[in-house]
């Protein structure tokens, strides 16, 4: 059928299916604004404006909104600068949005401008809570909401012709005025003085090192912001090549089956289908999901088609059509025979006598100690000191199991691939990783091409969390490509992500603790059993890092302290659950679980206050690493010592902001009611008659990249004008790493941060990287981007000297596009440049470099969680979270304090509601963001982050990961403030109404 969409106040003349959605018709005519997020609108990525208000594209056929006005992100604002034609750019939302740090990975952002953009038409002044409300039918897996609520209360104050108070890089202490310069110098600015319960930028201990910094330690915007704000066609699937095809998977209904047989020839007879791959079509050969660097650390037990399906949602065929819809029924007419098989879904039974075996292939390669005929994925035995005797010397010995769950990334963008051979028959693989490398490497075999006929593009990435540290779907299009010659477009849909994606393993992790009556710890044992699923991506190196860095915070004190005693010893063990991977933390929030409730209750059991006694035995600077000597991910260990340590000011700076002092041990604060009744209001659910108030903590370490492993490289030229071309093979997945490491080159170059153009990443152009993962990017990358550009900026100076008549190079400095002598003569980059390309001596400037690390220099943070508890019903509601990071010296508080709102967020899930559910054969209950609840902008507690600096010496900048550690500490820390509010102990995260409604009664 033919109708008239009209889209941006423009006509649109388009043919159409009677059941075409929206979504696809936008897309399809160029709005790739629009986004794809679920099947349901529950995402709310596919938000447009109809007539004004918010819709889901997804949810309307495109022959329903004939006749009236759509607006999508395209219409909104115009392109800024585009040379002689002068604009009126950007719309003050899109403005607010990137000048707020709002846009993480920005797949959603066009639809909350949108939501927020209906909103202001209507109300030019709402109210913090009305803005909530207004986007709170966008989820945003990476902010946090706290920055896109401030960007929205910005637009609508300018909107309204005010000026907006904007007090951006002053920094003072918001509570005493103190001037910048004194030491410690606090920076707490707003972009605006509104009461939103999050400012824009967070509290910095700063440290004095950093002092003479011009570009690094500033709130810069993100350098791709723009593009994002206006919805420009940035991701993998926001581009459609001629005569592309579309895959969709056929998905085992089974947890355990063998395939006797398939019968794919009335799904090829199908008119539109251009291929059906089934195991039978294909090589096959062994290999791992796992993103990792060669070799991998687990075992080769994939394929990317088997005879043998290991859990609801494996793979059985691969189809390519003409459209979606096609393909989809392609599937419908696969005939598969199925021999059912016994399953294994207990891990607590998968290591029994006459368990059923998942990995009986012969292709089965191990890695390190491993046993596929006992359903054994990999095992961990690490003993540091004399446990035994430590438990020997203890006066208490506590000891506990605990339980964590399945829990899914949930990025926005869901997994997408593109792949199509280029002109001299190589391969294009464009796609949303987190390690465009390893895909290149690791499929070279699987599809039975040399790894130099292979070419990875990595685009803006919407959202990854680990997830898309994951060889996943890649080689599903490719083997479709290679079938039929034609570009192949594979996404995932969002029930895809829940039954046939990776998660983050569920564990069950016994503690054992041995303690003076003082505090002090003399022993400290974890054993974990943890479920990887039906195959082994990383699970060794998973679980390592479980104990690893949740193990290491606590040494003991005194000659403990000289010589810890730990145990770590785990079981990885398959089942027939949807396989585990990496996800943001990479097995740290499972381990802080653990160790930060049993902490609490020692604390409790021995009347010790719970921040003295974690500081008595946390390790301090200038201590080795007590892992360092036994444990690298199954690789050689090397001796490290932990330079910086900020815990103590951590604590210090998260107790004042939570009000701690005030609150911890206040009978009359835990019972608001009793308080409220003598006000006589108690008509909220803060002071019902029921409820309970309590605070909590958790101490926290994590890693800062692997040492002696992970690479990163980085090459710069420069321009004719000045500017700079940075290439990193590093992968921004929404963190703004392109960012920051444009901050460090900035920095070296003495330039702006928009004079250095950044590219990532692409395996024909840029140098390698071994990927986003492992919180490295900042950290290893960034060392690589100052090594090059180091280089870069002594060519530059020693040009410099000879065009300024000096002999000393060397005592020339590069800053605001000059280089500057001594005697304050100067002379720009511009000539410079102009004179290295075209007038004498001609070189380009340039350099390359890579950088590996010998350390993992780990930050720490202390995470502080305020709670109420409605008695009644076990309820539980985070009022506030406060998180106090040592992340080294930060290079963009901007995105900087992003990374810890957003990852606060995903740890309150992580703690009060996520949770991925089968039933007794297998089947997963968990398909959709509806039974998948993760927090909307309208039901987040107060959000607080403050930096503490420390000088990391081992990097030029100082500076340590921050990405991961928001994930770790939230959780415990909410189960422990739950113990405050009523006394009872949840050892099974997430802490839902019924287990603490349960654990009440059972006082
Ligand atoms: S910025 Fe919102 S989903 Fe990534």
């Amino acid at each position: 059928m033919n109708i008239e969409l009209v889209i941006n106040g423009t006509s649109h003349q388009l043919s159409t299916a009677a059941s075409e959605s929206l979504l696809s018709a936008l897309r399809r005519l160029g709005f790739r604004g629009v986004k794809f997020g679920d099947e349901h609108g529950l995402s709310g990525a596919d938000t447009i404006l109809l007539d004004g208000k918010p819709v889901n594209a997804g949810l309307m056929l495109a022959a329903q909104a004939e006749g009236h006005a759509i607006v999508t992100i395209e219409g909104l604002g115009q392109v800024p600068d585009q040379g002689w034609k002068k604009t009126e750019g950007l719309h003050p939302l899109q403005q607010a949005f990137i000048e707020t740090g709002a846009i993480q990975c920005g797949y959603c952002t066009p639809a909350q401008i949108l939501a927020a953009k209906a909103l202001l038409d209507r109300n030019p002044n709402p109210s913090e809570a009305e803005v909530r409300e207004a986007i709170g039918g966008v989820l945003c897996r990476c902010t946090g909401y706290a920055k896109p609520v401030q960007a929205v209360l910005r637009a609508a104050a300018v909107m309204r012709g005010e000026t907006s108070i904007q007090v951006e890089g002053k920094q003072v202490d918001r509570e005493t005025g103190k001037p910048e310069g004194e030491s410690p110098v606090y920076m707490s600015t707003c972009f605006l003085d509104t009461t939103t319960q999050t400012r824009t930028l967070p509290k910095i201990v700063i440290a004095p090192e950093t002092s003479p910094y011009q570009t690094v330690g500033k709130p810069e915007p993100k350098v791709d912001a723009v593009k994002l704000a206006q919805g420009k066609p940035a991701f993998t699937a926001d581009i459609e090549l001629r005569g592309m095809l579309y895959a969709k998977v056929l998905h085992s209904p089974h947890a355990h089956a063998r395939i006797k047989k398939i019968d794919a020839s009335r799904a090829l007879a199908l008119p539109g289908v251009a291929a059906v791959l089934t195991w039978q079509d294909i090589p096959r050969v062994v290999y791992s999901t796992a993103g990792q660097s060669d070799p991998i650390p687990g075992p080769l037990d994939s394929f990317s088609l088997d005879n043998k399906v290991r859990f609801v949602g494996d793979r059985v065929a691969f189809v390519a059509a003409e459209t979606p819809e096609i393909a989809e029924q392609a599937l419908r007419l696969i005939e598969v025979e199925y021999e059912i098989l016994p399953t294994l879904f207990d891990s607590t039974k998968a290591m029994e006598p006459g368990t059923p075996i998942l990995h009986d292939e012969a292709e089965y390669v191990p890695f390190a100690v491993c046993d596929p005929a006992k359903n054994l994925a990999a095992e961990i035995r690490i003993d540091i000191g004399d446990v035994n005797k430590g438990f020997a010397e203890a006066d208490e010995i506590f000891e506990a199991e605990y339980v964590v769950p399945k829990v899914q990334q949930a990025h926005i963008e869901p997994h997408v691939a593109l792949t199509y051979w280029d002109e001299d028959d190589r391969l294009v693989i464009r796609t949303s990783t987190q390690v465009p490398f390893h895909v290149r490497r690791q499929l070279a075999p699987v599809l039975g091409l040399p790894v130099k006929r292979i070419h990875v593009i990595k685009p803006r990435i919407g959202g990854g969390f680990g997830g898309k540290q994951e060889v996943l779907i890649e080689d599903v299009a490719a083997h479709l490509t290679i079938a039929t010659g034609r570009p192949v477009l594979f996404e995932y849909s969002r029930e895809e992500e829940f039954t046939a994606s990776r998660s983050r393993h569920p564990m069950r992790i016994r503690m054992k603790t041995g303690v003076k009556r003082d505090g002090t710890i003399t022993a400290n044992e974890m054993y974990i059993l943890s479920d990887t699923g039906a195959y082994g991506c990383h699970a060794l190196t998973v679980t390592g890092n479980t104990g690893q860095k949740s193990m290491a915070l606590y040494v003991g004190d005194g000659e403990y302290r000289k010589s810890p005693n730990i145990r770590f010893y785990a079981d990885i063990v398959y089942t027939n659950h949807t396989p585990s991977g990496a996800y943001r933390g990479y097995g740290v929030p499972q381990g802080f679980w653990a160790v930060e409730r049993h902490m609490e209750k020692i604390a409790r059991a021995l009347g010790l206050d719970p921040l003295e006694f974690r500081l008595k035995n946390a390790i301090r600077p200038g201590e080795f690493h007590p892992f360092s000597t036994a444990w690298n991910e199954g690789r050689e260990p090397h001796p490290e010592t932990i330079h910086t340590v900020g815990l103590e000011e951590c604590v210090r700076q998260g107790k004042a902001a939570i009000g701690w002092d005030g609150k911890f041990g206040n009978e009359e604060w835990r019972n608001p009611s009793q308080v409220a009744s003598r006000k006589s209001d108690a008509t909220t659910f803060d002071v019902r008659p029921s409820t309970r108030k309590g605070i909590g903590v958790a101490m926290v370490m994590q890693g800062t990249a692997i040492p002696y492993l992970d690479m990163g490289g980085a090459s710069i030229k420069m321009n004719d004008d000045g500017s700079f071309n940075l290439l990193v093979g590093a992968t921004d997945l929404g963190t703004g790493s392109d960012t920051v490491l444009a901050q460090m080159a900035a920095e070296v170059l003495g330039v702006p941060t928009e004079d250095i153009l950044v590219y990532s990443s692409d395996t024909d152009f840029t140098p390698f990287d071994k990927g986003a993962y492992a919180s490295s990017t900042t950290y290893i990358s960034g060392a690589a981007v100052v090594k090059a550009a180091q280089q870069c900026a002594e060519r530059i100076k020693i040009r410099a000297a000879k065009l300024l008549g000096l002999s000393d190079y060397q005592t020339i400095r590069l800053s605001n596009k000059h280089a500057i002598a001594p005697d304050g003569r100067a002379i720009s980059l511009t000539e410079i440049a102009l004179d290295s390309l075209h007038h004498s001596d001609q070189e380009q400037i340039m350099a390359a470099a890579s950088y590996v690390s010998p350390s993992s220099p780990p930050p720490f943070a202390a995470q502080f969680a305020e709670v109420t508890v409605d008695t009644e019903t076990g309820a539980v509601k985070v009022d506030k979270l406060v998180m106090a990071v040592d992340s080294g010296i930060i290079v963009n508080p901007l995105t900087a304090s992003g990374q810890v709102e957003g990852g606060m967020t995903q740890a309150l899930g992580y703690a009060v509601c996520e949770e991925m559910l089968y039933d007794e054969k297998g089947q997963p209950f968990v398909k959709d963001f509806d039974r998948y609840h993760i927090f909307r902008a309208d039901e987040m507690p107060e959000l607080e982050t403050i930096f503490v600096e420390t000088f990391e010496p081992s990097h030029p900048f100082g500076v340590k990961a921050v990405a991961e550690i928001p994930m770790d500490g939230v959780a415990p820390a909410v189960g422990n403030a739950i113990l405050d509010a009523v006394g009872v102990n949840i050892d099974e995260n997430p802490v839902t109404p019924e287990k603490v409604w349960k654990a009440m009664k059972r006082k």
